[in-house]
């Protein structure tokens, strides 16, 4: 992280976990250490169904609510889809495009991501993308070169002005869930590769601005190391981020460096 220029976001993925009840409950107990927490933007990324409750409770605080998923339509013939204007109405700051396992199981494009992207902006959200390579992938020596394509695919057609509402993220598909987290070494290298991306296309000031997250097993144990590397500037956290207790000392891990 390299705080002159960007903002650390700590971002919990809670996928299809936690009901109304423990939302609720989980924000009361985060909120605390949200107050106290100086540097970090703190973003929930929370079921649909719990959008309500999850704002409700936030109201006031320094966490923000996010999707995990919408579409690129504002509205029309999709049974059982929800467009960015719904979520930005419903108090959604944050949407996650992307993320590998919509990719894996739901046929995310890189095209669909970038529809999403837009759409995302269009409605005043802050599209999270996810981009990140297969165990195969990095096997092949080609994790570069595939997240390159992903980064540039992703952000086609966005203006620089709308630069400062993306924040992306970099989850190498083999650590996610898995227990195997990349090396702060490896998730520098990706993440300055993102940073290069959009220095080609953005211009180095832009780029500069731009925070680029780790997403795969982060936790309290290693979150330390992960945020030193001056381009992971925050996390996107599946397992560890469904307790308070692990994710607000992964907050904590990002509040010491200063
Ligand atoms: P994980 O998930 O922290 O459980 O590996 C991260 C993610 O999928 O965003």
């Amino acid at each position: 992280m390299d705080l002159r220029y960007r903002k650390t976001i700590i971002a919990g993925n809670w996928k299809m976990n936690l009901n109304a009840e423990e939302a609720k409950r989980f924000i009361t107990e985060l909120k605390p250490l949200a107050a106290r927490a100086k540097w970090c933007d703190i973003v929930l990324c929370v079921p649909f169904l719990q959008i309500p409750a999850a704002v409700k409770a936030a109201k006031g605080t320094k966490i923000a609510i996010g999707a995990q998923n919408c579409h690129y339509e504002p509205s029309g013939a999709y049974t059982g889809e929800i467009s960015c204007g719904m979520l930005a109405e419903a108090g959604v700051k944050y949407v996650i495009v992307g993320h590998s396992e919509r990719r894996r199981d739901w046929g995310d494009t890189d095209k669909l991501v970038n529809q999403k992207v837009l759409a995302a902006l269009q409605a005043g959200l802050r599209p999270i993308v996810c981009v990140g390579e297969t165990l195969e992938m990095r096997d092949n020596g080609v994790t570069l070169d595939v997240v390159r394509m992903q980064v540039k695919t992703a952000l086609r057609g966005v203006m620089l002005e709308q630069l400062r509402r993306v924040t992306l993220a970099y989850e190498p598909i083999w650590a996610i869930g898995t227990g195997y987290t990349a090396t702060p070494q490896q998730a520098n290298e990706v993440g300055a590769c993102i940073r290069e991306v959009l220095r080609q296309n953005y211009g180095a000031r832009a780029a500069r601005g731009v925070s680029i997250l780790y997403g795969g097993s982060m936790n309290t144990g290693n979150a330390y190391q992960l945020l030193a590397q001056p381009d992971v500037d925050g996390g996107l956290i599946g397992g560890a981020s469904l307790r308070t207790e692990s994710f607000g000392k992964i907050i904590e891990a990002a509040e010491q460096h200063e």
